[in-house]
């Protein structure tokens, strides 16, 4: 099955970049342009309910010019594939975890570092401060695409086959899959787990046939990706909050007039809103299934050891790119007006 959804995504990806060349590979019905947007979740993810809502919106007031196509469930390739397929233009959006995109730009490492945010409040805050995230967001216009709006992903959390998690000693010797991200291998090592990165599409049968012993994520991926039918433990130890990216090329975005830009500019901002008003529901949603269908039993163990192994990841950040310390202050100030709940 596995097998025939990649034949059927590597054959998508050719079509589409071999039609982006052509003149007619973007003029849908009556001449209008298509505008394709992938992404990795499934069709009832808080993401795609939300692309949806764009596409519904940009159709409604520019349909006689742009048809948009959303195409869901890594039809397109893994994020990495579908982040180059962005920069050439092959597609014109993506969805790609901020993980992803740190290979591209080092800026986008300062949101991927562990405890970065102390509570939800503060990292949403964060998120909307465009003096933070503008100049991240642009640093990679000379790539060929730029992030149009940011996208609630939750916190990600340690979730295992068979050993609960209660603190870092429990991760020595584990297998664990992470995000193709530098900073999220430094951080496994860190905590003593073995690091091991692939793409989001591989994880349920790398943990289903072994070769993993857990993973890390938001609670999604229990139920959406079924991760919660092989891992029995689930530990809220709350080691990261990494936002998702829209991001768009950058000849498609320059090339809009400016009324329609100024429409897009709101579709994406409505994006945001819709993805967030159903992360809520969605996560609730999740943990319930995956408590009382799956049977995963859901830890909550002390956050301040795995927060302690970690911190030198801030420090080695800021030593490495001191460009990014503005930034990162800003992110402290919101910190400090937005205190963890349990102080
Ligand atoms: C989350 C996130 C995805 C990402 C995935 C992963 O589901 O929303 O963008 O691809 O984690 O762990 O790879």
């Amino acid at each position: 099955m596995k097998r025939y959804r990649r034949i059927i995504s590597a054959l998508l990806c050719t079509v589409i970049a071999a039609a982006a060349f052509s003149a007619c590979g973007k003029a849908g019905e009556g001449g209008k342009q298509i505008v394709r947007i992938g992404h990795n979740q499934a069709t009832d993810h808080p993401t795609n309910i939300a692309l949806l809502e764009f596409e519904e919106y940009i159709e409604s007031r520019l349909g006689d010019k742009y048809e948009i196509e959303i195409y869901p469930s890594e039809l397109l390739g893994s994020q990495t594939d579908m982040v180059q397929l962005t920069q050439t233009g092959a597609v014109d959006f993506c969805v790609a975890s901020n993980s992803i995109l740190e290979t591209f730009s080092e800026n986008y490492t300062l949101f991927n570092l562990p405890y970065l945010f102390v509570s939800s409040e503060a990292y949403h805050n964060a998120m909307d401060d465009p003096e933070i995230v503008e100049p991240i967001f642009e640093s990679t216009k000379k790539a060929g695409f730029e992030a149009v709006t940011w996208i609630d992903a939750g916190t990600r959390n340690f979730y295992t086959v068979s050993s609960p998690i209660e603190s870092p000693d429990d991760l020595k010797g584990l297998k664990i899959r992470v995000q193709q991200s530098p900073t999220n291998v430094r951080m496994m090592e860190l905590l003593g787990g073995s690091a091991t990165p692939m793409g989001f599409g591989d994880v349920y049968t790398a943990l289903q046939s072994k070769v993993i012993d857990g993973a890390e994520n938001n609670e999604m991926a229990l139920t959406s990706n079924g991760h919660g039918d092989v891992c029995k433990y689930y530990s809220y130890d709350m080691h990261q909050m990494i936002p998702d990216i829209l991001i768009g090329n950058c000849a498609f975005l320059n090339g809009l007039p400016k009324e329609e830009r100024q429409i897009f500019e709101e579709g994406f901002q409505l994006i945001n809103e819709v993805e967030r008003k159903e992360w809520v529901k969605a996560v609730e949603a999740a943990k319930d299934k995956a408590e009382n269908e799956q049977g995963v039993v859901f830890l909550y163990p002390d956050t301040k050891p795995f927060q302690e192994t970690c911190s030198a990841m801030h420090r080695e950040m800021l030593d490495k790119y001191p460009e990014l310390k503005t930034i990162y202050d800003k992110i402290q100030e919101h910190n400090q007006q937005h205190p963890s709940e349990k102080e």
